[in-house]
């Protein structure tokens, strides 16, 4: 066990009204947990203390080489009143690889385990019950030496914030166009693809501007040697359903193993589809639009849940997706996966970890 001290705030905000959308990422909870580093002392002084801003050197290394690694994962409110995670495990292990790919020393899991429980069990009045609403959680870490040297920290801040949040989308729960990127690309196997780091969200922005000007969503990347392999999306990974067969790209290195991905497919492999990891083009993909083949297109992630995607843009050519509405796979999935998260609909073993 952990001993974390808990310094509790004497200024308590109030909580979002009933009524409030909960824009994605705006509001905070009252606390935060924090964890310092130093190299030859290892992990010391886990806290919860009130939310509050922190204090850096203006030389300190995460802002100038970008050494900072960031996970998402959510707290639901069950009927019954308990506070869920879904699948916490399967973030740590993966903040540990990002951890690992950009020499930030590993957290124990049992240890991150209990700051997230921690830290959302003093907000848990916090975690919002309406429907298509949540508690997003937010570890990062980041590194703190005041030094202008590239090489990895010897100080770093390990924290975790929280937001009530409703759907990530403008859009909500409707489907979402998406603009297939034919100028720049985001990651290459060996690079920092597979990593949750900022660095590669700061790639993607220009895309993201680009496409918003002209009315869609998000960005999706294809690979960044032969550009013409479907990889993800900005905040999501990517499923298309052709002919019957559910099919997604195949986790090479460049590509973020999402949670929600890795869900989604084994929910879909239990009703008896047949999936298929592997590489897609978008040439294949387009194809399929024109033939009738391509039945649904959605998105997955923390965030974004499970997000029907209307139309695909690529180069001069836009494909409307079906009739543009929600498919029933994509349906059943958001059905499912949130009625998993909430308690509603018994998952596979050791999805739900009770707070
Ligand atoms: C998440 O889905 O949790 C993400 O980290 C995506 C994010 C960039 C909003």
């Amino acid at each position: 066990m952990l001993n974390i001290r808990i310094e509790k705030t004497k200024n308590p905000k109030p909580l979002p009204a009933a009524d409030d959308p909960l824009k994605f990422g705006t509001i905070f909870t009252d606390h935060m947990f924090i964890m310092n580093y130093e190299t030859g002392k290892g992990w010391f002084d886990p806290r919860v203390v009130p939310y509050q801003k922190i204090e850096l050197d203006p030389s300190a290394m995460v802002f100038h080489y970008g050494q900072e690694m960031f996970e998402g994962l959510k707290a639901y409110r069950s009927e019954d009143g308990k506070v869920l995670l879904f699948r916490p495990d399967k973030n740590i292990e993966r903040a540990n690889n990002t951890n690992r790919r950009i020499c930030i020393p590993e957290i124990p899991e049992d240890i991150f385990l209990e700051a997230i429980k921690t830290v959302v069990k003093v907000d848990e009045a916090w975690v919002p019950s309406k429907p298509d609403t949540s508690l997003y959680i937010r570890p990062f870490i980041i590194a703190t030496d005041p030094y202008l040297g590239v090489r990895p920290a010897d100080t770093y801040l390990f924290m975790i914030i929280l937001s009530p949040v409703g759907p990530y989308y403008p859009e909500g729960l409707n489907p979402v166009k998406i603009w297939i990127e034919d100028e720049y690309v985001r990651a290459v196997k060996g690079g920092i693809g597979e990593a949750k780091t900022g660095g590669n969200y700061v790639a993607s922005l220009a895309s993201q501007v680009k496409a918003h000007e002209e009315g869609y969503s998000q960005v999706l990347w294809l690979d960044g040697i032969e550009r013409k392999y479907i990889e993800e999306v900005g905040a999501m990974n990517i499923f298309f359903k052709i002919n019957g067969t559910v099919i997604t790209p195949k986790l090479n290195g460049s590509i973020l193993p999402g949670v929600t991905r890795d869900s989604c497919i084994q929910l879909c492999k239990k009703w008896g589809l047949t999936v298929e990891e592997k590489k897609i083009s978008v040439d294949e993909v387009f194809k399929a639009a024109e033939d009738g083949t391509l039945e649904e297109v959605w998105g997955t992630g923390t965030a974004a849940v499970v997000s029907p995607v209307s139309h695909l843009r690529w180069e001069n050519k836009v494909s409307k997706i079906k009739d543009g509405g929600i498919g029933e796979l994509s349906k059943k999935l958001y059905e499912n996966i949130t009625g998993i998260q909430l308690g509603k609909i018994q998952g596979p073993d050791g999805w739900i970890e009770v707070v």
